[in-house]
């Protein structure tokens, strides 16, 4: 796999590939490699000939109380995965060069990003949203691939390039989780074996309104008194917020008569000094992604 450390070098190795033919797909990612990003890889693998991957710590997008500085960091680990998986090339650059001296310029996505955590977290999605901007320039992909894992971004992302028209297709997809339904993630490294335990009530929860609204059940607040009922249970007292939205508006779920509108349910919780969260999508069977 090539290493490229700077902006000239990701140009050069752009345009060879480029000049011989295929697409090129890309992943960006903070790095602490687990298999969730490496479905993203192998999504774009099976997608485009050539497949760049990079991994930026972006300091935009952490408030100032966030872990920013303890985010972990495994460029060792996650250059062995991500050769194993196929990954032709790894853009590594530094805060100077996407941010470089003077830079003042800011992105940002009106409703879809103003809610749920962006809500939570003042700024977060003007620091994803320049920065994937900044990203999508530099490699000028075909196609980028993003997690389902982190839905709202996910949205957040796909209106940043239908609005400012990026000439790159976005491809969202499913979670993967761990064997008790948690959802892979980086942040999962902070959590302590009981705090572990606790975080499998966020799965076990969804699911259960999911299997609630496969029953019947529409009402939106019962589906999410079911949900924080099961976190509760768990021990986990610090919930940010449980929501139930449209799942392509993000607008809050209302049903119609007349026509039947995909719900997702939202969650974020605070579990042993880990912020976590997760979503589901309650019409589709999960793994299944949403086609949008
Ligand atoms: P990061 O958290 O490293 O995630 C990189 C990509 O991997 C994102 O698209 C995320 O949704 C996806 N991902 C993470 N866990 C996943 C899982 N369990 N299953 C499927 N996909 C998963 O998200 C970011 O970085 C940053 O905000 C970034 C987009 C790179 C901008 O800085």
């Amino acid at each position: 796999m090539e290493l490229l450390t700077d902006s000239t070098a990701l140009q050069r190795w752009i345009d060879a590939r480029r000049a011989a033919g295929g697409g090129i797909g890309f992943v960006p990612t903070m790095g602490a490699l687990h298999a969730g990003h490496m479905a993203l890889i192998h999504a774009a693998r099976a997608q485009t000939a050539h497949v760049v991957a990079s991994i930026f710590v972006n300091p935009t997008q952490f408030g100032p109380n966030e872990d920013f500085g303890r985010y972990p960091r495994t460029l060792d680990a996650d250059r062995v995965l991500l050769t194993e998986a196929g990954c032709a090339a790894l853009y590594l650059p530094t805060v100077e060069q996407i941010y470089p001296e003077g830079f003042q310029t800011s992105v940002r996505v009106g409703a879809l990003a103003e809610e749920l955590c962006g809500r939570s977290r003042p700024g977060h999605f003007d620091g994803v949203a320049v920065v994937v901007t900044i990203l999508l320039n530099r490699v000028r992909p075909d196609v980028a691939f993003f997690g389902l894992k982190d839905y709202q971004q996910y949205l957040v992302i796909r209106r940043l390039v239908t609005d400012l028209v990026l000439p790159v297709r976005v491809v969202g997809v499913p979670t993967v989780r761990e064997p008790d339904g948690l959802a892979m993630s980086s942040r999962n490294r902070y959590l302590d074996a009981e705090s572990r335990r606790r975080a499998a009530a966020l799965y076990r929860g969804l699911s259960l309104a999911r299997e609630a609204w496969i029953a019947g059940e529409r009402d939106g607040t019962v589906l999410e008194n079911r949900v924080r009922q099961v976190l509760q249970q768990a021990g986990i007292d610090t919930v940010e917020y449980v929501s139930l939205r449209e799942a392509r508006s993000l607008r809050s779920y209302t049903p119609q008569a007349d026509r039947e509108e995909d719900p997702v349910m939202l969650l974020a919780v605070r579990v042993g000094g880990a912020r976590l969260i997760d979503n589901m999508v309650l019409s589709s069977e999960e793994g299944a992604g949403l086609s949008i």
